[in-house]
């Protein structure tokens, strides 16, 4: 039986709450994964974990192998992936340390290798995407964000902008034109590819700045910063929750 993986973004390179068993290199046909596999336990339960950024947090957004993190996960055993993603807030529901579930995504990125479809093909495959998110592992985090009375939203649209600047003040009208909520930088590909290997994958986000034009003045990195302390404090609660429903 598999594991669960959990992918850190941005303010969770590591995972204090994990007890860490072992780490391993891997090396897939896309190239390297962003860091190390990190094997452990949370929650007396066996998970992997991945610093997408890599550790240290070096890689930027379009630069991240999303190819390679996942098929490393894959083959290290992973049969569902939490995704955590440090997001802006575009909707006015989604203030900073408010976490949100997302239930769909529009992707806006570009130049990224987005598949695992691309040579030698016996055939070609066109994965479903109606609902990118897995609907039960999602339900499961809305659970424990409930249980822990942690303001979330239970859905959303996710914009995967290309990054890794932030975003003008028009590019977020235009996505909230567009019905997005959240707006971050490595949303994308991974749900596809996460898709196209048939594992289910969901992702927690935490919002950590109001969006591009949604508050006054610039979006101050210190800001973020101290958001995201306290907000990734909590992420380790929620996930050892979920751990428990799987
Ligand atoms: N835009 C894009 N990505 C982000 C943001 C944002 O405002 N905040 C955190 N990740």
């Amino acid at each position: 039986m598999g594991c669960l993986a959990i992918i850190g973004g941005t303010g969770l390179t590591r995972l204090p709450e994990l007890q860490v068993t072992g780490r391993e290199s891997l090396e897939t046909p896309f190239g390297s994964p962003s860091a190390e596999l990190v094997r452990g336990l949370l929650a007396g339960r066996e998970v992997l974990f991945l610093a997408r950024h890599g550790d240290p947090h070096r890689i930027p957004p379009h630069r991240v192998n999303y190819r390679a993190n996942l098929w490393a996960l894959r083959e290290a055993g992973a049969a569902t992936v939490v995704a955590v993603n440090a997001v802006g807030g575009i909707d006015a529901g989604m203030p900073p340390g408010h976490f949100c579930v997302p239930d769909d995504v529009i992707d806006y990125t570009w130049g990224r290798a987005s598949t695992f479809f691309e040579d030698d093909l016996e055939q070609v495959t066109h994965i479903d995407f109606t609902q990118p998110y897995d609907e039960s592992l999602r339900q499961k985090l809305l659970a424990v964000l409930a249980a822990e009375a942690y303001g979330h939203s239970s859905g959303g649209v996710y914009g995967a902008a290309q990054g890794p600047r932030l975003e003008s003040a028009a590019e977020i009208r235009r996505m909230e034109r567009d019905g997005c909520a959240i707006v971050g930088m490595t949303g994308m590909p991974e749900a596809a590819l996460a898709r196209e290997l048939e594992l289910p994958y969901a992702c927690l986000a935490l919002v950590v700045n109001p969006a591009a034009g949604k508050a006054r003045g610039p979006i101050r990195m210190e800001d973020i910063e101290a958001v995201m302390a306290a907000g990734m404090a909590r992420v380790g609660a929620v996930l050892a929750g979920v751990i428990d429903t799987l």
